[in-house]
C-alpha cells in the first residue's frame, strides 16, 4: 500500500525519537512491501522560532492530506515566559481540535519484563491491562470564557472554564463501551460529580448510554479516589474513560505503571477519515520534550515507536505490521536491553538509537 504520514518533530526529545520511529517504519515497508511518503513539518516551540506561529498553515495543511500525523513532543523552557503570546503548546492543542480528534486512546500495559521499573510492588502491577481513554478537543483545556483581566480590587485575576456538552460526552463514551465490549467488558468513568456541574452532566450522560450496553459493567469513581485506586488496584480496570484535563492527569501517573513515561504511546482519533476510510489519526507519546536530556541522545524512544505500531493499526489497517513492531519491541525486551529511564542500576543503558537499531535488527 501506499501511504502519506506527516512527521511532526516537534522539540525537545522529539526530533530525536522521530528519527528512530522513521527509521522502523522504513524497515517495515521494506519487509511487508509498502510504500510510505513521509513529510515533516514544525510544530510547536522550532514552528514559533521559524515563523511566529506554533501550528503554520503548511504544517496544517499537510496533516489534513496526509492518512495519518505522528508528533514527537512539543515544548521546553525556551518559550515558557508566562507572558508570552504565543506558546509551543498551542500548536498540539490547535492541531487536535482542527482534526477533531476527540478521542485518545492510551493503552497502560506493564511490560512483564519492566514491573521491577516501576515505583510499584511487582505484585500489584501483574495482570494489569487497561486501556485510558481521554476526552482530547473539550472541557478546560478548550471552554470559553478563558482570559487574564483585573479584577474590581485592580488585581489580576484569571480564569479558565469547565464545559461538556451532552453530545461531546455522549461520543466519547460510546466508543468507551464499544472498546470494552472488545475487552474485558468493563467501563470506569472519571468525575467530580460530587462538586462540578460539568461532571454531573458527564456521569449523567454516561449512566444514560450504559442502559444500551447491559453487557457492559460500568464503575463510576471521583477522579481523587481514581488517582489511588489506580495504584492499590490497576489490574481491576479495563477501559477507564475520563474528561481532558483529568485524562492528562491520570495518564501520567498511569505512566509509571509501566517503568516509564517513555514507554506509552498513544493515538488520538477522530471523526475526520483518510483515504482508506480510516480515521486520520495522530499518535504521539505521552511523554513531553524531556528538556533536561535533550540532545543527548539517550531518550528512550519506545513510546514512540509504538505510538507508530498503533498508527500503522488504527490509521493504516496494517495490523500485522504493526504486531511485529510489538513483538520486535517485546523481543527487545527480553533480552535485557534498556534505555537509562528503565535501567536496573548497574546495567549499561542504550542510546535512543542503539535501541531502536535492536528493535529493527528483532524485525
Ligand atoms: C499530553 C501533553 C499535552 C496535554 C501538553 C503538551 C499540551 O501533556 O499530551 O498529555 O496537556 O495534552
Ligand atoms: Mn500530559
Amino acid at each position: 500500500m501506499k501511504a502519506k504520514i506527516t512527521l511532526l518533530p516537534g522539540d525537545g526529545i522529539g526530533p530525536e525519537i522521530i528519527v528512530a520511529s522513521e527509521k522502523i517504519l522504513k524497515r517495515i515497508s521494506e519487509k511487508f512491501g509498502h510504500e510510505f511518503e513521509m513529510d515533516s513539518q514544525h510544530i510547536g516551540g522550532i514552528a514559533i522560532d521559524e515563523t511566529g506561529n506554533p501550528l503554520p498553515d503548511e504544517t496544517l495543511d499537510s496533516c489534513k492530506k496526509s492518512d495519518a500525523v505522528l508528533l514527537g513532543a512539543v515544548g521546553g523552557p525556551k518559550w515558557d515566559d508566562p507572558n508570552a503570546s504565543v506558546r509551543p503548546e498551542q500548536g498540539l492543542l490547535g492541531l487536535r481540535k482542527e482534526l477533531g480528534l476527540f478521542a485518545n486512546l492510551r493503552p497502560v500495559q506493564p511490560h512483564p519484563q519492566l514491573l521491577g521499573a516501576s515505583p510499584l510492588k511487582e505484585s500489584y502491577l501483574e495482570g494489569t491491562d487497561m486501556l485510558i481513554l481521554r476526552e482530547l478537543t473539550g472541557g478546560v483545556y478548550f471552554g470559553q470564557p478563558r482570559e487574564k483581566r483585573i479584577n474590581a480590587n485592580g488585581e489580576e485575576e484569571a480564569l479558565d472554564t469547565m464545559i461538556y456538552s451532552e453530545s461531546e460526552v455522549f461520543r466519547i463514551a460510546k466508543l468507551a463501551f464499544d472498546i470494552a465490549g472488545t475487552r474485558r467488558k468493563k467501563v470506569t468513568s472519571v468525575d467530580k460529580a460530587n462538586v462540578l456541574e460539568s461532571s454531573r452532566l458527564w456521569r449523567k450522560t454516561v449512566a444514560k448510554l450504559a442502559e444500551d450496553y447491559p453487557e457492559i459493567e460500568l464503575e463510576n469513581l471521583l477522579v481523587d479516589a481514581a488517582t489511588m485506586h489506580l495504584l492499590s488496584r490497576p489490574r481491576d480496570f479495563d477501559v477507564m474513560v475520563t474528561m481532558n484535563l483529568f485524562g492528562d492527569i491520570i495518564t501520567d501517573e498511569a505512566s509509571m505503571l509501566t517503568g516509564s513515561m517513555g514507554n506509552m504511546p498513544s493515538a488520538a482519533l477522530g471523526e475526520g477519515l483518510n483515504s482508506f476510510g480510516k480515521p486520520r489519526g495522530m499518535y504521539e507519546p505521552i511523554h513531553g520534550s524531556a528538556p533536561d536530556i535533550a540532545g543527548q541522545g539517550i531518550a528512550n524512544p519506545i513510546g514512540m515507536i509504538l505510538s507508530a505500531a498503533m498508527m500503522l493499526r488504527h490509521s493504516l489497517g496494517l495490523s500485522s505490521e504493526a504486531e511485529a513492531i510489538e513483538k520486535a519491541v517485546d523481543a527487545v525486551l527480553n533480552a535485557g536491553h534498556r534505555t537509562s529511564d528503565i535501567a536496573k542500576e548497574g546495567e549499561s543503558p542504550l542510546g535512543t538509537m542503539e535501541m531502536a537499531e535492536k528493535i529493527i535488527s528483532a524485525l
